[in-house]
């Protein structure tokens, strides 16, 4: 099929929003993927620095992922949960083998969203509560329930939805009131002053207080949960103070409720010290919700909790048709092999380490890098303005900045920041170290074998940014940052090889 005619389909019978969404001046029309690589139509080979909205946690069509997915496709494709199959039973003994008691029963979706949902509802079952809460810049999907949770004008409608959610401030210690040089649990702490003595953070105390003051004025007495992405993905790979989780838990659980971790995005090793985000804020939540990287791309979600909250909820009956298929459980079951296998978590540790010092050069060196942090290959890169205006940016001059960062300026820094990766890699002979990201968050992949060397030094001069990097520049909404991905194009002779079959 030609590009003209796949446009002219998109425009009529695809959902509008797929072209408000394409955030390439030239769509890039993608064909095929293998492990960090994707192919166009013409042949052309990306480097996929998104992985389907960071999604594909093991590599696109990983042998062994694909291997298991045909083996099971072969045997049986579907039948519901109300059967007794090995592949359903395998895999929830062994992804509740990841998590620390009490979180022990799993309950499989098909999406982060619906997991989200679920969490909702089996939390005010439990609690007899209503009201959740959940941070200012958070994405926890897009349905009409967790679009209430969800805290960003983007996503918002002018229709009733979201009944009894309340957003609380994002304890942000770049961009919000209080924050400083300590507060992060990141190789990179942000470019603010602190005088917090070693222990105490000052910033924490402050944002924890907004979270009281909620308490005090916007929900009853007794609230039903807390939803909490362990670092903020959509809302710009936001890290709060080191303990605010702890202590939020801790309120939230005296008025009644429960605490839910969103591990959407920071699951599954992403955040490489640890393979859940919530386990390195040291807490365990009531309830998780997963979905993206639990699947490597296969559409799938689930909610873990714990055995007291599922039998509030087995008063009713629930039942997913698709939820916990035999070849989704088949695929999950291999991916998390893979991610054993592979070693990813302790890849994205490596490598999103690396990454994340050597992007801070960048910003100490070019005023338009407002802030570099994240951890593991959950990396986000703010821009700004510049350092000192930080904190007063206007309506109009963030939407200048927006669209000046999608031209020149910003291909300016991302193609620096990649050459002086490239240059440090070949005075040491080391390997260059790119590879699949996570969703800088990208592909868990981005590894150092030799043929990624290979990849960097044979890029080098001859990469152009179809789109830019993966960073932020706040947006027309005061506190929503928008953040762009790329596929880096790797313009070299062997980049147009034909695809691997
Ligand atoms: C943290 C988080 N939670 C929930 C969701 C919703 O997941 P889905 O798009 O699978 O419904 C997303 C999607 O981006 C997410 O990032």
């Amino acid at each position: 099929m030609s590009k003209d005619r796949m446009i002219e389909i998109r425009r009529q019978n695809c959902n509008p929003m797929t072209m408000k969404v394409t955030y390439y001046k030239k769509p890039v029309f993608i064909h095929q993927g293998y492990m960090q690589w994707l192919w166009d139509v013409d042949g052309r080979r990306y480097l996929d620095l998104f992985a389907g909205v960071a999604t594909v946690s093991v590599g696109h069509c990983h042998p062994k992922v694909t291997a298991a997915a045909e083996q099971q496709l072969k045997k049986l494709w579907h039948t519901t949960n109300i059967y007794v199959y090995p592949t359903l039973h395998e895999y929830c003994e062994k992804l509740a083998s990841h998590f620390p008691d009490p979180l022990k029963v799993i309950y499989l979706t098909n999406s982060g969203s619906e997991a989200n949902d679920l969490a909702i509802l089996m939390a005010r079952l439990h609690t007899g509560n209503y009201d959740i809460i959940s941070l200012r810049g958070s994405y926890h999907g897009g349905s009409p329930q967790t679009i209430g949770l969800t805290s960003n004008a983007a996503y918002k409608y002018p229709v009733a939805s979201g009944f009894g959610c309340t957003n609380t401030m994002c304890p942000d210690v770049f961009r919000g009131p209080w924050g400083g040089s300590h507060c992060r649990d990141s190789p990179v702490q942000t470019i603010r002053e602190c005088t917090c003595a070693q222990g105490h953070c000052m910033a924490n105390q402050q944002y924890i207080a907004q979270l009281k003051e909620t308490f005090a004025t916007s929900v009853p007495n007794k609230i039903a949960a807390f939803f909490g992405e362990p670092i903020q993905g959509v809302g710009g790979a936001v890290q709060y103070p080191k303990n605010y989780l702890k202590e939020a838990y801790k309120l939230v659980r005296e008025q009644g409720g429960i605490c839910v971790a969103d591990e959407v995005q920071t699951g599954f090793g992403r955040t490489g010290s640890h393979f859940w985000g919530f386990q390195g804020h040291d807490v365990i939540p009531d309830m998780v919700t997963m979905a993206k990287g639990i699947g490597n791309g296969f559409p799938m979600g689930a909610v873990v909790t714990t055995p007291e909250i599922a039998a509030s909820f087995s008063k009713g009956l629930h039942f997913n048709t698709f939820g916990g298929n035999p070849l989704a459980c088949a695929v999950a079951s291999s991916v998390l092999d893979t991610i054993r296998e592979d070693d990813t978590q302790q890849n994205s540790l490596r490598v999103g380490t690396y990454l994340i010092t050597e992007l801070a050069k960048l910003r100490d060196k070019y005023e338009i890098i407002g802030d570099v942090r994240g951890k593991g290959l959950q990396i986000g890169v703010e821009m700004v303005r510049d350092k000192v205006q930080l904190y007063s940016q206007k309506k109009i001059a963030c939407k200048k900045m927006y669209c000046d960062a999608q031209t020149d300026q910003s291909r300016a820094v991302f193609a620096a920041l990649y050459m002086q990766w490239v240059r440090k890699e070949r005075k040491q002979g080391a390997y260059f170290p790119f590879y699949s990201l996570y969703k800088q968050k990208k592909l868990m992949l981005f590894t150092h074998s030799k043929e990624h060397r290979w990849v960097g030094i044979s890029c080098s001069g001859k990469i152009v940014y179809s789109c830019n990097a993966w960073f932020s520049v706040p947006s027309f909404q005061s506190s929503y940052r928008f953040f762009h991905t790329v596929f880096l194009t790797c313009k070299t002779a062997s980049s147009k090889s034909t695809c691997i079959s």
